[in-house]
């Protein structure tokens, strides 16, 4: 799919996506999941073949078909994720973070299954996951500090908010550090394994877009657009 216009504006880029939502285990047979069916990571791994890039595909979890001409990193856990984002974003002009991250793990996963006894179950605990899109703003910000070679120069992050989507979605914004957040619209219908999307994308320089309702690939289009023009 070559939109007019836009054409083969991505050739020579090399982009990183992240898509689907990462698993973390409690034991072999059961883990702590995120609800993401990977569709919005995807239809962006789709159209930035379609204009040219050369597209790192992490995927956590996802049940889809293969995007041709993508390269494919399967991962499972936050921590399976955050090794294969790093090390394919070295290389990276941008990096779009698509996937739905857990924010916590089990600490112990236990190497056999845990069975029903008579007793109530033991409590799981949790510890923090690290936070990936964090770690590529700060990693950027100190590469650029010692002057090396200075690591993608644009950073995408995603956020699902469900109310005040503007003024959460601001505050992620400062918070992360990323160039653009991509702010979807959750709830009547929309985001989580549906074809359609609605969302505001909001830049770190001040600037808005909203997307109405539409195919993902659109709002995908989208996002390319304003990567696209701070790649220059
Ligand atoms: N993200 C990440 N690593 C994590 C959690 C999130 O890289 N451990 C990324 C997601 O891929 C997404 C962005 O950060 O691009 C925002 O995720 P979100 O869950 O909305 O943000 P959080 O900072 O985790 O805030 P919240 O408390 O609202 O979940
Ligand atoms: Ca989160």
């Amino acid at each position: 799919r070559v939109l007019a216009g836009r054409g083969t504006d991505l050739a020579g880029r090399h982009v990183v996506v992240s898509a689907g939502g990462t698993r973390e285990a409690i034991d072999p047979v059961r883990f702590i999941g995120n609800r993401s069916s990977g569709l919005q990571g995807y239809a962006l791994a789709r159209t930035a073949v379609a204009r040219g890039a050369e597209v790192t595909l992490v995927a956590a979890n996802v049940a889809l078909p293969d995007p041709a001409g993508a390269k494919i990193v399967r991962v499972e856990s936050a921590l399976e994720l955050r090794e294969a984002v790093l090390a394919a974003a070295e290389q990276a002009d941008a990096v779009v973070m698509a996937a739905a991250v857990a924010d916590f793990r089990p600490e112990r996963r236990s190497d056999v299954k845990i069975k029903k006894t008579s007793a109530e179950p033991e409590p799981i605990r949790l510890v923090k996951n690290p936070d990936v899109l964090a770690e590529l703003v700060a990693q950027r910000r100190a590469r650029r500090e010692a002057g090396g070679p200075a690591g993608p120069r644009v950073i995408v992050g995603f956020a699902a908010e469900t109310d005040d989507v503007l003024a959460n979605g601001r505050a992620k914004l400062e918070r992360k550090g990323c160039d653009l957040l991509v702010v979807n619209q959750v709830g009547e219908n929309l985001g989580f394994g549906t074809p359609d999307n609605a969302a505001v994308v909001l830049a770190a320089d001040g600037g808005m877009v909203e997307v109405p309702r539409g195919p993902k690939e659109d709002l995908a289009d989208v996002i390319w657009d304003l990567v696209a023009e701070r790649l220059g």
